[in-house]
């Protein structure tokens, strides 16, 4: 076998997994107000953008060769029936525009969900301190569609509501806008990595947890239906999240659908690299080179990491 590990060159010419800058999304995070961006004390190197510093930001992450951003909005205000995930003029809306007149060509993709938005942080419209899904698909429906009419190229409704895809893809196309696609997060698990994301997009649910919607750790033939569902109701892309725990979901899922597939490297992920490599414990970029290309063999098409931008430059 070493014979084909000889050089750099052999390596590179018979390797079974590539990753490119093209396959990668960043997230990013845009608040309301000017001034510089500030750094998220959960998620060093990661900051909450104003729309100026987020176009620009935006600029830097297209011009290191990665396609995609997809945005997180914090809104100026949170209530009940979380409006402002729906106002034409909220803040992901506005940040759609200002992205789309700077950068046209860069694809920006849109978080759906009201967990940022609502004051109890649940991703749905509370009845008797349950999240009412068929409510709630009303305002995710418009949510899509605002974010869409603003010119987001495609809308990733990540709350985990039952029958969210139909419900979105149909309201896009009454509206006229058919063009848009939808990236289901459709295995989107209950897990504990999401806790740095959570402090920088203040989306903690202040009771109970998100069992009700997402989806147990253990159950992989469940990911499988989610994925089916999602596809029959419309998803043009679906998604595994988080990625390096559910390898073993993304390969399945790689087998058992014909769409692209995604994953997201989660905060939860990024901060154990982070945290590890301020440590000295790991070569931080050899480390997330590592996780993106596993990822990859796994089966995604598509990778959402916090490292995206860095790693397209490593990978120049
Ligand atoms: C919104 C949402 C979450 C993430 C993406 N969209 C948080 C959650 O479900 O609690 C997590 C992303 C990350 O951890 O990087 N529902």
């Amino acid at each position: 076998m070493r014979r084909l590990r000889r050089t750099p060159g052999i390596r590179r010419m018979l390797g079974e997994t590539h990753l490119s800058p093209a396959d990668l999304v960043q997230p990013l995070f845009v608040r309301h107000g000017g001034g510089p961006s500030d750094e998220i004390a959960s998620m060093p190197g990661q900051h909450h953008h104003g729309i100026d510093g987020l176009v620009e930001k935006a600029g830097a992450v297209h011009a290191a060769g990665v396609p995609a951003v997809i945005l997180f909005g914090l809104p100026a205000r949170k209530d009940e029936a979380a409006s402002e995930a729906w106002d034409p003029e909220g803040i992901v809306q506005l940040a759609v525009r200002a992205i789309k007149a700077a950068l046209p060509d860069l694809i920006v993709i849109t978080d759906v969900c009201l967990c940022q938005y609502t004051s109890h942080g649940h991703c749905g419209v509370l009845r008797d301190g349950v999240v009412d899904n068929d409510v709630t698909l009303e305002l995710l429906a418009d949510t899509a569609v605002s974010h869409a009419a603003a010119g987001a190229d495609m809308v990733a409704p990540s709350d985990m509501m039952d029958g969210r895809v139909g419900a979105i893809r149909t309201s896009l196309d009454n509206e006229g806008l058919t063009d848009t696609a939808i990236l289901a997060y459709s295995a989107k698990f209950a897990s504990a990595f999401y806790g740095p994301f959570r402090d920088a997009a203040h989306s903690t649910p202040s009771a109970g947890d998100r069992k009700g919607y997402q989806m147990d750790p253990g159950n992989g033939n469940e990911a499988v239906r989610e994925a089916l569902l999602d596809i029959d109701e419309g998803a043009d892309v679906v998604m595994v999240k988080p990625a390096l725990p559910y390898l073993d979901v993304l390969r399945r899922l790689r087998t058992e659908t014909l769409v692209p597939l995604a994953a997201y490297q989660v905060s939860g992920e990024y901060a154990m690299l982070e945290a590890a490599a301020a440590r000295g414990l790991v070569d931080r970029q050899a480390a997330a080179l590592e996780t993106l290309t596993a990822i990859r063999r796994a089966g995604a098409d598509l990778v959402i990491s916090y490292y995206a931008a860095e790693a397209a430059g490593w990978l120049q």
